[in-house]
């Protein structure tokens, strides 16, 4: 996700799909490979107003000491 936003791409990640469908979806062996979530990526809506939802200040949970 990161890696993408530096190509000028924004992502959202999901686990709110069938995971049981997703591997044979995408033709991959369902046996060898178990999703763990799906990820959306796409152009940002440069028109898009900022963000309102409310985010923690990130000092408030991580400490990089
Ligand atoms: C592993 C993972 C799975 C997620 N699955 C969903 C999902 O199924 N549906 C959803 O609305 N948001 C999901 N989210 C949250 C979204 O990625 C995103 O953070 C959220 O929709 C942003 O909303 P907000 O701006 O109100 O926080 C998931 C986040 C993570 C890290």
């Amino acid at each position: 996700m990161l890696a993408a936003r530096e190509h000028g791409y924004e992502t959202n990640a999901m686990a709110g799909y069938d995971a049981s469908k997703a591997a044979s979806t995408f033709d991959l062996d369902p046996e060898q490979y178990i999703p763990v979530m799906a990820i959306a990526i796409g152009k940002p809506d440069e028109t898009a107003e900022e963000i309102t939802t409310t985010r923690y200040p990130i000092s408030e949970l991580v400490d990089f000491s």
